[in-house]
């Protein structure tokens, strides 16, 4: 269970390094106006935040239990999880000229969720987006309300996943042979882990050539609940597009 704990600290602090890695070097690089210059620090800031948070939850021994983190769920936004982990996500993707977008409609329920391991689970599934879709590639975001709670889904249009390889796809240390060179294995055991843990359920849908969904749903949080001091609830139909890629 140590091990455990440690590759998944390992393995999920990545994306938030190299996401630091690449604002750095575009504020370095570019000489920005002030505006924008402050979004990209603002970004390194919410960054460091959040690991800051992962690695305190870490710390506390008490959370950590048989290789996963306690789940400490409060009344949340759908809209404002994704909001964060594609503003986080941003740079990454900026880099490979990759367009990321998400549409999140304006009259969903609240979920019962732990924002920061859900965080966690949209950095892998974005992650791996980009990873697979390249140079160029397109990434979207759709959450809708399901009979089971919220659903979130993430969209690329990389080489897909042949049938035969999604049965072993949430295992940890599986990856498709063509793949391998790519990455440990562990970002979609860790996601399936958290999901669970919420009582929801992920799973994924692919065709080869087209891309790959991937699905989680997580339940509603009930009525009585009061939401979280971030829940961040904002108004309007959510509709970002975080970069173009011409
Ligand atoms: N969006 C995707 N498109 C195509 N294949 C994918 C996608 N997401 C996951 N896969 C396949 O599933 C495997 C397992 O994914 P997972 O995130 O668990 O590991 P990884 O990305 O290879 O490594 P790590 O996450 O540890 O860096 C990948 O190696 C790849 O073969
Ligand atoms: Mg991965």
């Amino acid at each position: 269970a140590r091990d455990d704990v440690l590759q998944m600290v390992s393995h999920d602090l990545r994306n938030p390094i190299s996401t630091i890695g690449m604002t750095s070097e575009l504020l370095l690089e570019f000489s920005l106006d002030p505006q924008e210059e402050r979004k990209h620090l603002e970004i390194i800031r919410r960054t460091v935040n959040g690991m800051n948070r992962f690695i305190q939850d870490l710390l506390d021994v008490s959370q950590t239990d048989a290789g996963q983190l306690a789940i400490e769920t409060h009344s949340i936004s759908p809209g404002a999880l994704v909001r964060e982990a594609c503003d986080l996500m941003r740079p990454l993707v900026e880099a490979e000229s990759q367009r990321l977008e998400y549409v999140v409609p304006d009259d969903l329920p609240f979920v019962m969720a732990d924002p920061a391991r859900i965080q966690q689970v949209l950095s892998n599934l974005l992650g791996n987006a980009r990873k697979f879709a390249g140079t160029g590639g397109s990434i979207r975001i759709q959450v809708v309300r399901s009979g089971e709670g919220v659903t979130f889904a993430v969209f690329d249009n990389g080489p897909g996943i042949s049938p035969e390889e999604i049965p072993r796809l949430f295992d940890r240390h599986w990856r498709a042979r063509e793949t391998a060179h790519l990455g440990a294995g562990l970002g979609l055991a860790i996601a399936k882990g958290i999901v669970e843990a919420h009582g929801g359920r992920i799973w994924v849908e692919s065709e080869v050539g087209q891309g790959t969904a991937f699905y989680f749903v997580i339940p509603v949080a009930p009525s009585h609940e009061e939401p979280h001091p971030d829940a961040n609830r904002e108004e309007g139909t959510a509709v970002g597009i975080a970069q173009s890629g011409e």
